[in-house]
């Protein structure tokens, strides 16, 4: 029995020769060799190439990629004669019997790679949805839960100069305390939906570093730099060499240096995305980025940018492919859905429900748009189950560790849609103070739900508001709640000072589905329920923002009306064909007149 528990501990226990790290910030400005294309797949529906047929770990799992020594040999599965699968994409739609498809698929690529001496080398993946193990050359090199964030391992040990094979078990199964958990509004697109790269270092590397304007200034530069090697006490030189400036700091034994100084540069806002390249240098390596600075509160019920009053003209988004459906994964992709939000005048984008692809942040960064930024912690989370509790806390961790030098993202969620218990208040409040810890400069907010107080009043006073810079709230007032000229009646109270952003709004047309005003899934009816909700959103004196709810259709399980949604969610102001519908002309013509009327015109919206 203890052998059993012992080879089973081994068969998960991660290799002693490969190892888990931190993120590492900005894989753009270093030495990768991309592991993108056809990688060999296995599907494998009950786990048989990780389990034996007692339900145990096996330790001679697929992730060993045996061949056959002798004609005699049995292996029963073979990754070269298997299809392929293309990384980065989701599997559902790259093969109609993949569409509905949740459970296991292994992947396997092989490579070649020698190894200069003095250096280190990582395997780095953008996102593997849901629960990815990672295998190299047989050994366990590690495993990570969560199908948005980046995650990445050390194989300095492993790697061989030829014949290496790296292979994943990726899992896609929904689970109950799980983060999503069981039940979304999206499709639940599985594999290795983003890129995966090898990241050669040296030895002693600037491992990652945060360089953004010191909270509430717009003159100071504060953050920090980390080496991680052996040699981690060193002279850190940080150079933005347009502005003419270069600082030297010292590492402490841990490779740590705190960097703070005075520093004249040109604000990044909207209007002009100013960009510095910024060089972190260390004695035995160095890091470039692209890196705006910007400085963020808010007073009463303003929201301040660079010290001026803004008002966030914004769209939500789902991940979701433009033109061609599945999960979007590329700079393309990312400049598509943000050229559409500029088109309707966009200067705010809430990227939901979880972090999307480094892309759509990088790109939004140069192209002037403010991000808001979500964890997937998605109606009913399993709000008393610590490991859910971690789970979350680790996509928090990852999202800020990837995104926290982005002078676009503004906004960091914390939930949507969550439904008010003490447990879910506790919870949130600890991921909003674990999010303060590791980032000061950013406002947090969550997507909360509104309450009538009578038939005309909405009140938003939901407790978690009490520990959010920006409040925000969905509210379906024509689609869910009643018909569209039933906004007309309605008034907003809120419990705080504090600014507002509607952070959905909305209804579903069919695009070319035509008819008259009340008739649903007509682009009638959602021009017509738009006209209502800005009527109404106009008279909040509150309000700093709106996202309505979304800029394309998008896949989801849950909509399968035949001939209209067809398990597209047809909210979308633009259809999965990328045609814009009615409506979206409604809300680029406000967006238009707020624009006309200049940045400071939060008040009179
Ligand atoms: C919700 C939710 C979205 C969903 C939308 C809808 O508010 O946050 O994820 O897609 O409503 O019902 O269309």
């Amino acid at each position: 029995m203890k052998t059993i528990i012992l080879l089973a501990l081994l068969a998960f226990a991660p290799s002693m020769r490969a190892q888990q790290i931190d993120l590492i910030a900005n894989t753009d400005g270093r030495k990768t060799i991309s592991l993108d294309g056809k990688w060999q797949t296995i599907v494998d529906p009950y786990e048989s190439g990780f389990y034996n047929y007692r339900y145990q770990p096996s330790d001679n799992g697929y992730f060993k990629n045996a061949k056959p020594k002798t004609k005699s040999d049995l292996i029963e599965y073979d990754f070269d004669s298997s299809e392929s699968l293309q990384v980065p994409g989701d599997w559902n739609t790259q093969s109609d019997q993949l569409f509905f498809y949740e459970g296991t698929i292994w992947y396997k690529k092989s490579f070649d790679y020698q190894r200069r001496s003095n250096t280190r080398l990582f395997v780095y993946f953008g996102a593997a949805n849901y629960f990815a193990d990672v295998y190299l050359n047989g050994e366990k090199v590690g495993q990570h839960e969560g199908g948005f964030t980046p995650f990445n391992f050390e194989i300095t040990k492993l790697v061989r100069d030829t014949g290496n094979f790296l292979v994943v078990k990726v899992d896609n199964k929904r689970r109950r305390d799980a983060v999503p958990t069981l039940m979304t509004d999206w499709w639940n697109y599985g594999g290795l939906t983003r890129e995966v790269k090898l990241i050669e270092t040296s030895t002693t590397f600037v491992h990652d570093y945060l360089i953004q304007l010191a909270k509430g200034s717009r003159n100071r530069v504060s953050g920090w730099v980390k080496l991680s090697g052996d040699k981690l006490k060193q002279r850190i030189t940080i150079r933005i060499p347009e502005a003419g400036i270069t600082k030297t700091f010292a590492t402490d034994g841990n490779g740590f240096a705190a960097i703070d100084f005075n520093a004249d540069l040109k604000l990044w806002f909207p209007e002009n995305p100013k960009l510095y390249e910024v060089v972190v240098e260390a004695e035995t390596d160095q890091v470039r980025d692209q890196i705006g600075f910007r400085s963020l509160e808010t007073k009463g019920t303003d929201i301040l940018l660079n010290g001026r009053p803004i008002f966030l003209r914004g769209i939500c988004i789902h991940e979701e492919a433009p033109l061609r459906g599945g999960r979007a994964y590329s700079r393309e992709d990312a400049r598509t859905l943000l050229g559409w939000a500029k088109e309707l005048g966009a200067n705010f984008v809430r990227l939901a429900h979880y972090p999307h692809n480094e892309f759509m942040v990088r790109e939004a960064d140069r192209m002037g748009i403010m991000v808001w930024s979500e964890i997937p912690v998605y109606w009913t989370i399993q709000w008393e189950n610590p490991a859910t509790f971690e789970n979350a806390r680790s996509q928090l961790t990852e999202m800020i560790a990837r995104d926290k030098n982005r002078a676009a993202v503004v906004i960091w969620s914390v939930a949507n849609e969550t439904p008010l218990s003490d447990a879910r208040l506790s919870f949130l409040k600890n991921l909003i103070s674990h999010a303060r810890s590791l980032d000061a400069t950013r406002l947090l907010s969550a997507a909360m739900e509104r309450h009538y107080l009578d038939a005309t009043t909405q009140m938003i006073d939901d407790p978690l508001g009490e520990y959010l810079d920006v409040l925000g709230c969905n509210e379906y007032v024509g689609w869910y709640d009643g018909l569209p000229e039933k906004a007309d009646r309605l008034e907003w109270k809120s419990k705080y000072q504090k600014p507002l952003v509607m952070s959905e709004f909305g209804g579903d047309a069919l695009y070319n589905h035509h008819g008259d005003p009340l008739t649903r899934w007509t682009e009638e009816y959602q021009e017509n329920l738009y006209r209502h909700q800005l009527a109404m959103l106009k008279k909040i004196p509150f309000l700093r923002g709106t996202s309505p709810w979304i800029l394309t259709d998008f896949r989801s399980p849950r909509r399968p009306l035949p001939g209209i949604q067809d398990y597209w969610n047809r909210k979308g102001l633009i259809s999965d064909r990328g045609e814009k519908k009615k409506a979206f002309y409604v809300m680029q013509e406000w967006y238009r007149e707020l624009h006309e009327k200049g940045p400071d015109n939060a008040k009179d919206h």
